[in-house]
């Protein structure tokens, strides 16, 4: 059943024209300026980007690789002048280091990194912190800025919470288990209403290679969380991330980390309250009640939507006071039920299942191995749970499910209605009494994605959606100050869409409900990471992910291309420069809100 939508839609901009090409695509009337690449400067010290002689040196004062999610943290409550964050999630040595990948018998084939590159590579992951101002209408990074920083797979962490110090969490170089080298692979995040960074760890099982000591403990644990994976190089010259060696580090990652961002010296602080998944973002909001609700994806196919509560509450006069309210509180998962109502479980050792009869001997052992608890506990397994917002306008909660070729028929329920579900959809909750923090709700399917002009896809986008308006595949999100939703992809880059990545802009209320129009699309082998609004609704922040990744056949993310023939050059357009994930501030041309 499709929505009649009449017109009356809260956007108003030309729409893009969807389709593929080496460049990015805004809509008329605006501009897309390229504010930070891989390599660029973020100290006055820091060397110029130069892709064939990279050091992991280098590396950690610029920029780093694949930006992801991308916050702003206002200076003294300006929209024009403040420090923008940003997540480095993970890294494409094919694209990155000229030469290590070849064609040998008509295959390609990728030689396996040196140490220095693997340094480099984990001196690219991490997160970035850096200070921008907006002069004369353009975006400027400040160098000298106080507060820039870079935080890498190398940085040291704190683990905190019931989980920190547990015997699970100690290794050969950290006997009191609180002490963890590095952060791995951010995707989405968050800024706290405090004016913290978060930086979600999502597939950290890709780091990890070797094997178990024969009968080890953490078997069935690993199991579940698809560890190890060994898409990496990193355990040829680092031990940690060798399970043979070093079999509890996995569980020392897969956290929310917390970075204070007005003390460049701050240890991150990895917050295992909040549970230990393959963590997509983690956006926040106070509740009626002062306590502080954090939403959750897990992104994996049949894994779960979840969400925090701090015990204490926001003091919004005494900042300090709110640096630990991550360490305690309740962790919740979702149950949707068949009737639009929705459940909030409490993760609760000794409650319910989560007792020494089933595994679980402390609250550290339920979110050492929330994915189990949330098993047993009877949670609804999604269509991997990507970036969840609250939209503070209208009271609501978005979530964004991106797709699950493996549902079958025999698996669908209500919240997950299609199987071989190619193309995702988007679910929206409403909270019981308008509480962030209830513990119950109700839900409905705002949109099944995909084409609508293809009938068996049952694509449920209004019938005033043009054909360049649909998209799939929804990953990050961003609600305006307006209460308006703005949905990311990561998936339509290839020949069966015949459209790349973008920024579409999605009606929620009235008559306008579910009809979306594009933005913004980036070049070939791209997908859109982001988005995120100035205070002002004048600039939105889009990143640019993996360009040219998969770019010569434009077959899609993760496919093989290589260095020295990709099909676009992005964004310098120079033969000796390779594509470079990059941050772009898109403003309206003479100014102005964006999409008004
Ligand atoms: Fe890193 Fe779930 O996207
Ligand atoms: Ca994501
Ligand atoms: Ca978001
Ligand atoms: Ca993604």
């Amino acid at each position: 059943e499709k929505a009649r939508a009449n017109g009356a839609s809260a956007f108003s901009f030309p729409e893009v024209e969807a389709g593929v090409d080496a460049n990015h695509h805004v809509a008329e009337g605006y501009n897309a300026d390229v504010l930070l690449r891989w390599g660029d400067a973020l100290f006055p010290d820091a060397p110029a980007f130069d892709p064939t002689k990279q050091t992991a040196e280098a590396q950690r004062r610029q920029f780093g690789y694949n930006n992801d999610y991308v916050g702003f943290i206002p200076l003294e409550g300006s929209s024009t002048h403040g420090l923008l964050v940003v997540n480095h999630e993970y890294t494409n040595p094919h694209l990155m280091f000229p030469g290590i990948v070849k064609i040998v018998d008509g295959k390609i084939s990728q030689s396996k990194l040196s140490k220095e590159q693997v340094d480099v590579e984990m001196a690219a992951h991490g997160g970035t912190i850096v200070e921008i101002r907006k002069v004369d209408g353009k975006w400027q990074v400040v160098p000298e800025g106080r507060y820039n920083r870079r935080i890498t797979s190398t940085t040291e962490m704190q683990l905190t919470g019931p989980a920190a110090g547990h015997d699970r969490v100690k290794t050969s170089a950290d006997a009191t288990g609180t002490r963890v080298i590095g952060t791995l692979n951010n995707c989405a995040g968050g800024v706290t209403p405090w004016g913290t960074y978060i930086m979600a760890e999502e597939n950290f099982h890709g780091y990890f290679s070797g094997e178990l000591p024969e009968g080890h403990k953490e078997a069935a644990n690993y199991k579940r969380y698809g560890v190890p994976e060994g898409g990496y190089d990193w355990a040829n010259y680092y031990d940690r991330f060798d399970l043979s060696k070093e079999p509890n580090e996995p569980n020392r990652f897969g956290w929310i980390v917390e970075v204070d961002v007005m003390d460049p010296t701050a240890i991150p602080k990895k917050r295992t309250a909040l549970g230990r998944t393959k963590h997509e973002g983690a956006a926040s909001i106070v509740s009626k009640d002062g306590r502080v609700v954090f939403y959750l994806g897990d992104d994996e196919r049949f894994d779960y939507v979840y969400k925090f509560v701090s015990s204490g509450t926001f003091n919004a006069n005494d900042r300090a006071a709110n640096l630990d309210l991550l360490d305690e509180g309740t962790l919740y998962v979702a149950k949707f039920a068949e009737d639009g109502t929705l459940q909030w479980l409490p993760l609760i050792f000794g409650q319910g299942p989560l007792t020494a009869e089933n595994g679980f001997a402390s609250q550290a052992d339920v979110l050492i191995e929330t994915r189990r608890a949330a098993d047993i506990i009877g949670a609804t397994k999604m269509d991997r749970p990507e970036d969840i917002e609250p939209n503070a306008v209208n009271g609501k909660v978005y979530v964004m499910l991106t797709n699950n070729s493996k549902r079958k028929a025999d698996q669908v329920d209500a919240a997950n209605p299609r199987p071989d579900n190619a193309f995702g959809h988007i679910i929206e909750i409403t909270e019981d009494g308008g509480d962030y923090s209830a513990t119950s709700g109700k839900w409905e399917v705002l949109l099944k994605c995909g084409d609508p002009a293809v009938a068996e896809v049952g694509a449920t986008f209004s019938t005033e959606t043009s054909k360049n308006g649909w998209f799939g595949m929804p990953d990050n999100c961003a609600v305006d100050s307006a209460g308006r939703l703005w949905v990311a992809t990561d998936g339509n880059n290839n020949k069966a869409t015949g459209r790349t990545d973008g920024l579409w802009a999605v009606d929620t209320e009235g008559d306008a409900r579910a009809t979306s129009r594009l933005f913004f699309r980036v070049p070939v082998g791209a997908e859109l990471c982001g988005p995120l609004f100035a205070p002002d609704d004048e600039t939105a922040f889009v990143a640019v992910q993996h360009p040219g990744d998969g770019g010569d056949d434009w077959a899609g993310h993760g496919r093989p291309s290589y260095y020295e023939d990709l099909s676009t050059r992005w964004p310098d357009f120079k033969d000796d420069m390779p594509v470079r994930p990059s941050v772009l501030a898109i403003t309206k041309i003479g100014g102005g809100k964006i999409g008004i």
